[in-house]
């Protein structure tokens, strides 16, 4: 009985197995013959032997399809199907392989391959999608041109590259550009499109399209000059240019994750690229101007350059994030998006490092590639560019990207193949910087200092604690950018980066005339964990003097999380010295409203949980969450009489502008009018909220209200207002649960599971309830442990529907060992529970695994 494994056993792949595919793929073309539940898919593909191939079995992935024929140079052939897909005996000379197959888009809940999103046709192909719509090698190393027949009676049928022609109940498109199989795109039903174009500095006119839902036309401007900013943002900083006649995006509304990048038909989770000022937030403008940048830079790190197998994510993912925040940088502020980036890689990526799920950015095993779309791919891999950057300087940095283009365009690629072009071009080793790929887990970095007679030192010690499969590890490349500060505040260093190699190592700085408070780790140069010992003092006077503005939001932050540890373990009252610098820097209208908003941002309640537990505490999160409540609750009483006036400095007036400075101004005043309704119970955000003309206030101010728990009436105005707009209603759905107190998260949660509104089948509303009931630290991990058994009831019961949304949220798991043996054992129930359930999914068998281990 021992061998008696389930059928359905998950393999494991491995970096080390990669093996070409023994053929080329010359041509292919693909004939759909459009019907909901069956649709028909005729493949056309030119097949050449590889006349140096070690290994020439023909296996074609294939997944969910049903073969109806198959021919080989036209001879009727019978393929074997295995699991995953067929094998074939063919010639061992170019051939034409020809297969029909039938697929059923309407009953395609997994929102994978080609699915039906609200009546209209579409597709998701990354990461291995492609092989459910037909028989394929489906790896990102075979590259091919692609042209595509669509007949149905859709008004609108869209592929890949540009249009080759279109009658009545038929389109054709040719994409002249060789790709993976995972970047092709169809599209087909009613939109319209709101149209644009672009001329490329070479002179070259391309006309762009948002294709929407009819009654979704209004929400399209931003997102188009958003396009038109990134293609020319493209060309003045890196040089690269748009490469075909049209470039389409298309908004769906159904979709797994943020937006794909499609050769010339970019597709778009509609959260991520519909916007209107009503409608949308100003950090949803701010998200979709990213993406919309992220996916239209994909098209040269990505598409042009691809991954040789999935393994190589990062090579595209990373530095397409990378390349996406230097243009936000660009468009807005340079350190607000810093600072934004590293709340976000701490609130995500951190705990996924120093948890059960870690992996290095480019992972050396898989079970489900889905489930490696994560945190530390995306932005730790871009993390670990900024760094490259950092120590081979900006020239060198453009030099080595200008080779990367010309050597390596129309070529699936690896991270050594990226790494050599930078050892290349600047004559640099870089085997140790390497390591950044391979080892998982977020280094430690403590810090001593020693001043004697005008010489002053720094020693730094890296360690990276142990991760999954990863016990030991090597010091790492750490770049360090440092500068000091004299006492009375001036810059007696300007930033310098040190460049760390050793496990332990001192760096020397002579005739200082007194001992220099360090400013270290400017601008965050390396994802890592500063340790060390210092005083509130200077952390406070960091906050007030330091010249790198990272530096001097970071002070506050770190402060913000002391005084909060310390009303945590001892009981304490928040800080006096931290309140009077607060109340300073708020009220201080030199001082850019963007920035201050985010000093006044409290550190996160899962951060303090994990920085308690680094420090060898138990975290409580109910304590957590009465001191946070606390603190901000002193801050307004200190704030009292300043708050009215602050309020009204900070209101943006005339006509909203989703500008950066509008934004950075409503953000502060949002801020200030959380801390007034502790106050005034909702007066003013009552008020507010009569008044609003854009969603950002609006939104504000129901926060404000729900917070109060005074905001019922105009929690149902804003239904009965928005109830027709899926994407306001995810915000309503959301906010209600963020808004909760935590012993009441799990139930507001579970009673909008019950709202006619709520659907399993839409990843965006799931992830509204879902995300926010994990994202309320407090709610989420309260000792009756009912937000355990909601989310895992509700995982358990998407599972069967959508494998790959399941498999991501399960995420909100990963940090269970932080916590008390109870809630640890309620964890584990519900984890058991999950893994135990019959015909579970690959994602989410691998997820719930990992984090059990
Ligand atoms: N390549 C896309 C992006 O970065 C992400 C798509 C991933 N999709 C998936 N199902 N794994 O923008
Ligand atoms: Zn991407």
């Amino acid at each position: 009985m021992k061998d008696a494994s389930p059928a359905t056993a998950p393999k494991t792949f491995y970096l080390k197995d990669y093996m070409p595919f023994g053929y080329d793929a010359e041509s292919v073309h693909l004939t759909f013959r459009l019907a909901p539940e069956t649709t028909r898919v005729i493949s056309r593909i030119r097949f050449a032997p590889k006349p140096d191939a070690a290994d020439r079995t023909f296996f074609l992935h294939g997944e969910e399809l049903k073969l109806i024929s198959a021919k080989i140079d036209g001879q009727e052939v019978t393929p074997e199907l295995v699991e995953g897909g067929l094998t074939c005996e063919v010639p061992g000379a170019p051939f034409t392989w020809e297969a029909e197959v039938e697929i059923n888009p309407a009953g395609n809940t997994a929102l994978e391959g080609l699915y039906m999103s609200n009546r209209m046709y579409c597709t998701q192909c990354e990461a291995e999608g492609f092989r459910k719509i037909t028989y394929y090698p489906d790896r990102p190393d075979v590259m091919s041109t692609f042209t595509v027949r669509i007949e149905g009676d859709e008004p609108v049928m869209l592929s890949n590259g540009n249009p080759m022609g279109q009658g009545e109940g038929w389109a054709e498109w040719h994409d002249p550009w060789p790709k993976p199989a995972y970047l092709f795109a169809l599209v087909a039903g009613d939109l319209v499109n709101h149209p644009g174009s672009f001329t490329t500095k070479s002179g070259k006119e391309v006309e762009l399209n948002i294709w929407v839902r009819p009654g979704d036309e209004h929400k399209c401007a931003f997102g188009m000059e958003a396009l038109k900013k990134s293609m020319k943002w493209d060309e003045d900083v890196y040089g690269l240019e748009y490469d075909l006649d049209l470039f389409n995006i298309v908004a769906v509304d159904d979709f797994n994750m943020g937006a794909m990048e499609n050769k010339g038909l970019n597709i778009f989770n509609s959260s991520c690229v519909l916007a209107s000022p009503e409608t949308s937030t100003d950090a949803n403008f701010e998200r979709i101007e990213a993406i919309i940048a992220h996916e239209y830079f994909h098209n040269w790190t990505g598409n042009r350059i691809t991954c040789r197998d999935w393994f190589q994510l990062c090579l595209k993912e990373g530095l397409t994030v990378f390349r996406d925040a230097q243009f936000t940088a660009d468009m807005r502020s340079e350190p607000v998006k810093r600072i934004e980036d590293v709340i976000a890689l701490r609130a995500r990526q951190f705990p996924e490092d120093n948890g059960p799920l870690a992996h290095p950015p480019r992972p050396e095993q898989f079970q489900e590639i889905n489930n490696f779309y994560t945190a530390t791919v995306y932005e730790k891999g871009a993390e670990v560019i900024g760094m490259l950057k950092r120590l081979v300087g900006d020239e060198n940095y453009y030099k080595a990207l200008k080779l990367y283009f010309e050597r390596h365009d129309g070529q699936a690629c690896t991270i050594e193949d990226w790494l050599k072009v930078f050892e290349d071009a600047t004559g640099r080793g870089l085997s140790q910087f390497k390591l950044w790929y391979s080892q998982a887990g977020t280094p430690r970095l403590k810090v001593s200092e020693d001043y004697a007679d005008g010489t002053y030192t720094l020693t730094f010690e890296q360690s990276t604690p142990p991760t999954p499969g990863q016990p030991d590890k090597a010091p790492r490349v750490i770049p360090v950018a440092v500068g000091l500060l004299s006492p009375n505040g001036d810059e007696v260093r300007a930033t310098e980066v040190l460049e760390l190699t050793e496990a332990k190592q001192s760096f020397t700085y002579q005739g200082l005339a007194s001992k220099p408070v360090p400013s270290i780790l400017r601008e965050f140069s390396a994802p890592v964990i500063l340790e060390r010992e210092t005083t509130n003092a200077e952390r406070a006077f960091l906050l007030a003097h330091d010249t790198d503005p990272f530096n001097r939001w970071e002070a506050g932050n770190a402060l913000a999380k002391e005084v909060r540890v310390a009303m945590v373990l001892d009981g304490a009252a928040p800080d006096a010295a931290y309140l009077d610098a607060l109340e300073k820097l708020v009220r201080d209208d030199d001082q850019d409203p963007a920035f201050r908003a985010l000093v006044l941002t409290p550190p996160s309640q899962s951060d303090i949980a994990q920085t308690l537990f680094d420090r060898g505490h138990t975290p409580d999160p109910q304590k957590i969450y009465d001191a946070a409540e606390t603190f901000t609750q002193t801050l307004a009483q200190q704030l009292e009489t300043s708050l009215p006036r602050l309020y009204a400095a900070t209101t943006v007036d005339g006509p909203y502008a989703p500008d950066a400075e509008g934004a950075g101004k409503r953000a502060l005043n949002g801020r200030i009018l959380s801390l007034l309704t502790r106050l005034d119970g909702g007066e003013q955000a009552a008020r507010q909220y009569q008044a609003a003309d854009n969603m950002t206030q609006q939104y504000a101010a129901l926060g404000a209200l729900l917070k109060a728990e005074n905001g019922e009436a105009q929690s149902q105005a804003f239904f009965g207002q928005w109830q027709d707009d899926r994407l306001v209603m995810d915000k309503w759905f959301a906010l209600q649960i963020a808004c909760a107190a935590p012993e009441k998260t799990a139930a507001t949660a579970a009673a909008l599971t019950r709202h006619p509104l709520f659907s399993m089948k839409n990843p965006n509303r799931f992830r509204a309830v879902f995300g926010a009931l994990a994202g309320h630290h407090a709610g989420f991990h309260h000792a009756s442990g009912e937000g355990y058994q909601l989310l895992a009831d509700n995982l358990i019961a998407l599972d069967k529907l959508n494998p790959q949304t399941t498999a991501r949220m399960c995420a909100a798991f990963q940090t269970w060992k932080r916590y008390d043996a109870g809630r640890q054992s309620l964890i584990r129930a519900q984890l058991t529970r999950i893994a135990g359930t019959d015909g579970l999914s690959r994602d989410t068998t691998e997820m719930v695994t990992r984090i059990l281990d």
